[in-house]
């Protein structure tokens, strides 16, 4: 065994050493080493702020060390250049669209074909179309990637850095907020990759979909290693276990009561062929889910219902008051709450700290000015401790969190208002098991308070855990509704692709 674990050393492409990071004087990475080999999938797995996403930025060369080595077949790269010109290809995170660009723009950022002085728009076109062909994906090389869904802007950056080839690929938590059907293209592509010699780093929350597709995983705890082995030496008990330090439990609760009176009601709502003629009822206390294939639905439903869109058609009630369509803080006013799946460009405030995004919502209820800093601390506290907010230095700029952290911050900041209704767009995209059950429970709780919960979830397993009613939309329209009770996960994913149940 100690033999083979050598051998196999040997013949790593990319090799991490006692490598140690800190920021402001805490340290993200204590002494991390790893192996990198060809044709392996290799999972990174941990809490929030754990120091995954840390150690890619170390893998491709945007962070240097503070102590230890890494080495990319022999070299050591110096910046992000380097490390791109040894053959590490990286979708971070943190997603690195140009949203003002066309897809074809984006997948040949950097790398745009000419014949003399005249850039060849042709053959670009082309060139992305292949690109996004090879990896069965459909998606039109002339959109403008801001007007995608989250999930095919990842679809996008992953086709760009396979483009690009190499022989490392890393990508952090690109199935996070996928359906099944984009998730399950991602990891056939992973799995063709790694069968073609690529080492494949690959970063996931999903315990299920890891066990699936790596061969090997290393599970960080608090920036040190706790476990690493090869995938099929252990199981789901002992990663939560190696990521958490003990067992993780989330169970559906029993909702003894029938739920009452209608807490938020849509009525015939029209927006182009995204939402058709749309009618649906979620009483108070009840968590309805609404599905459809590929998120578009989803995330129009939020613009028109958080008033960032004017409906073209149709009402919203909350509580059998109409509120006001097209103005966000009529429909604040109203209580509705809307949290966005995407919470890069809608949900939080890069330049302001964590304590001030926490706070924005219910300034803004309160018209209460920001600058009252003296006690934004003391108010931020409550929030911060509820959702476990967790940062290496107190109070840091959000974009400095952990992303699992940052969408506790962008939960706690809606969720913390007193709402009547509100609408969760993927809940706990990107968060860890332990933090997943909690947000889970806090969920359950808001409707037992007589909440009425929307929800629009690209995971199967949170609908079946959360929903009471699941409602499928196709084309804009609502085509089926099922009780969570009467249905299997199987036949909701299946019935949510376009199948028929039964
Ligand atoms: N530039 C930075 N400045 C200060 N702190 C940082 C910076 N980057 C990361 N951190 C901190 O380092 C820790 C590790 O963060 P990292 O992003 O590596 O976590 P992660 O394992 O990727 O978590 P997640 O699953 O939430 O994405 C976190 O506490 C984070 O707040
Ligand atoms: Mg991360």
């Amino acid at each position: 065994m100690e033999r083979t674990a050598g051998m196999r050393a040997e013949e790593a492409v990319l090799r991490v050493r006692d490598v140690t990071k800190s920021f402001g004087g805490a340290a993200a990475l204590k002494g991390v080493s790893a192996d990198f080999l060809p044709g392996e999938v290799h999972a990174l797995m941990g809490m929030n702020g754990a120091g995954k996403s840390t150690l890619v930025q170390i893998l491709s060369g945007v962070l240097s060390p503070d102590s230890g080595h890494l080495e990319i077949g022999g070299h050591t790269p110096r910046n992000p250049r380097q490390a791109r010109r040894l053959g590490v290809s990286v979708v971070p995170q943190r997603r690195e669209l140009v949203m003002t660009l066309t897809v074809a723009e984006n997948i040949m950022l950097g790398d745009l074909p000419t014949s003399g002085p005249v850039v060849r728009w042709r053959s670009i076109r082309q060139t992305a179309r292949d690109a996004l062909h090879a990896l069965g994906l459909e998606i039109d090389v002339d959109a403008v990637a801001g007007d995608l869904t989250v999930a095919e802007q990842t679809m996008v950056e992953v086709a760009r850095e396979v483009r690009r080839g190499g022989r490392v690929l890393i990508l952090d938590e690109p199935t996070a907020c996928l359906g099944p059907e984009a998730a399950t293209q991602i990891r056939e592509l992973v799995t063709r990759l790694r069968d073609s010699g690529v080492a494949v780093v690959f970063i996931s929350h999903h315990i299920s979909e890891v066990l699936g597709l790596a061969d090997r995983i290393t599970v960080l705890r608090d920036g040190r290693v706790t476990w690493s082995g090869l995938a099929k030496e252990t199981d789901e008990r002992g990663l939560v276990r190696d990521m958490v330090g003990r067992d993780v439990v989330s169970r559906r609760p029993a909702r003894t009561a029938e739920p009452s009176e209608v807490g938020l009601s849509i009525r015939r709502l029209c927006q182009g062929r995204f939402i058709e003629d749309f009618d649906i009822e979620v009483r108070r206390g009840e968590i309805v889910a609404v599905l459809g294939p590929a998120g578009d639905a989803q995330s129009r439903l939020f613009d028109l219902l958080s008033g960032r869109r004017r409906p073209e058609s149709g009402t919203v009630s909350i509580a059998g008051r109409a509120i006001r369509s097209g103005s966000i803080d009529r429909s604040l006013a109203g209580g509705l709450r809307c949290v966005t799946g995407d919470r890069r460009r809608l949900g939080l405030i890069p330049g302001l700290t964590v304590d001030e995004n926490l706070l924005l919502a219910q300034d803004r209820l309160d018209r209460r000015k920001l600058h009252r800093w003296g006690r934004l601390a003391e108010r931020a506290a409550p929030l911060r401790d509820d959702y476990r907010v967790v940062s290496l230095v107190r109070n840091p700029p959000v974009e400095q969190l952990s992303g699992g952290n940052q969408q506790k911050v962008l939960l706690a900041k809606w969720l913390g208002t007193g709402p009547a209704a509100v609408l969760l767009e993927d809940p706990t995209n990107g968060v860890d098991v332990a933090a997943m059950a909690e947000i889970h429970t806090l969920v359950d709780a808001l409707a037992a308070e007589g909440v009425a919960v929307l929800l629009a979830s690209s995971s199967a397993e949170e609908v079946m855990r959360l929903a009471d009613r699941v409602v499928v939309v196709r084309d804009g329209r609502r085509v089926a509704e099922h009780r969570v009770d009467d249905i299997t996960r199987d036949e909701l994913i299946a019935t949510t692709l376009g199948g028929a149940l039964r």
